[in-house]
């Protein structure tokens, strides 16, 4: 195996909130101790319900946040305070393609700004390589031209996914790339980013609230709850069988009919806690058919279980 191209080490990210004048601020621990690595050229998943502590995590991994402790490696260098250098190595795209991209460029603006700031190409050598990385994603030369706002929603993704590609890095934080497009369009996106992996060797850290969208992208799988991993391993191995209750649960939700699958689904029920105030014990535990007394008093941590690790006092399958 491969050394990692990305490292993380018990990071994590508290957030101070309210707070007043006889009022002490609240701690939100929107991360809090996540562990894992990603393999030259793989694709790490990431995945849990609105709220866990996903995009903080990408916030974090892309150096655009700090973590509140907690170490990071990227390439084997610690991240923090090398940021420079470690930025060009790293990119992220985002969830919402209207707002990511600024509506007063051209698009061939957008794709050579990361070149203008950050190496000394002249402007010929900017537009061949802007020409290029639009081909790869499938977009047209007559697209150099043109507003975002005369594209659609996956085609705007295209062109978040060129930008982000401008500067040759070898990873890419894909934070809910997919999510705000219709299905039909979901799949092309999809397709792109599985044919620039195999072409470029890029790893992947993909994010998404729905694990039927990185089915068949991801080689590992990294579930989170409350900004705490609750099972993480080999996607097959997990797809096969989940022996979280939460990642029972979110399987059963996807919609994706697997006959070969146990029928007793679980299913999602109450919202996500606040965590703000987060539950005792196992923080899944007001959610959890499989809770006792245990769960509501002390914490599982992540344990080797059946070629994967899950944090939680009765693991199922
Ligand atoms: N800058 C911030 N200040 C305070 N709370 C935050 C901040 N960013 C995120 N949070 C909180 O941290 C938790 C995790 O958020 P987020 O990482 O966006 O989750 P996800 O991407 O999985 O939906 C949420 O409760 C969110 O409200
Ligand atoms: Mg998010």
């Amino acid at each position: 195996m491969s050394a990692p191209i990305i490292e993380a080490r018990d990071l994590t990210r508290h957030y101070k909130v309210g707070g007043g004048l006889f009022k002490a601020p609240g701690i939100v621990k929107a991360m809090d101790g996540a562990s894992f690595t990603l393999a030259p050229g793989k694709t790490l998943a990431v995945v849990g319900e609105s709220g866990c502590g996903k995009s903080t995590l990408a916030r974090v991994v892309t150096m655009i946040e700090e973590p509140t402790s907690g170490a990071l490696f990227i390439e084997g260098k610690a991240a923090l305070g090398n940021t420079k250098e470690l930025r060009q190595t790293i990119q992220i795209v985002f969830q919402n393609p209207y707002g990511s991209l600024n509506p007063r460029h051209k698009v061939g603006y957008i794709l050579e700004e990361p070149l203008l700031l950050n190496t000394d190409m002249d402007g010929d050598a900017r537009r061949k390589k802007a020409e290029d990385t639009m081909k790869r994603v499938g977009l047209r030369p007559e697209h150099y031209e043109r507003y975002p706002h005369m594209f659609s929603g996956g085609q705007r993704q295209r062109i978040a996914i060129a930008r982000a590609l401008m500067l040759e890095p070898k990873i890419l934080v894909l934070d809910e790339p997919v999510s705000a497009l219709d299905l039909s369009i979901q799949a092309q996106v999809l397709n792109i980013l599985a044919d620039l992996q195999s072409e470029l060797g890029l790893a992947y850290l993909f994010i998404s609230h729905d694990l039927s969208v990185v089915k068949h992208i991801a080689d590992d799988i990294m579930v989170m709850y409350l900004g705490k991993v609750v099972e993480a391993g080999d996607a097959n191995t997990i797809f096969a069988n989940p022996t979280h209750p939460y990642t029972e649960a979110l399987l059963s939700a996807t919609p994706v009919a697997d006959p070969s699958r146990k029928k007793d689904r679980i299913m999602l029920t109450g919202e996500l806690p606040s965590p703000l105030n987060p539950p005792s014990g196992c923080t899944f535990h007001p959610r959890c058919s499989f809770a006792s007394s245990k769960c509501k008093e002390n914490t599982p941590s992540l344990e080797l279980y059946k070629k994967r690790n899950v944090a939680c006092f009765h693991p199922t399958g």
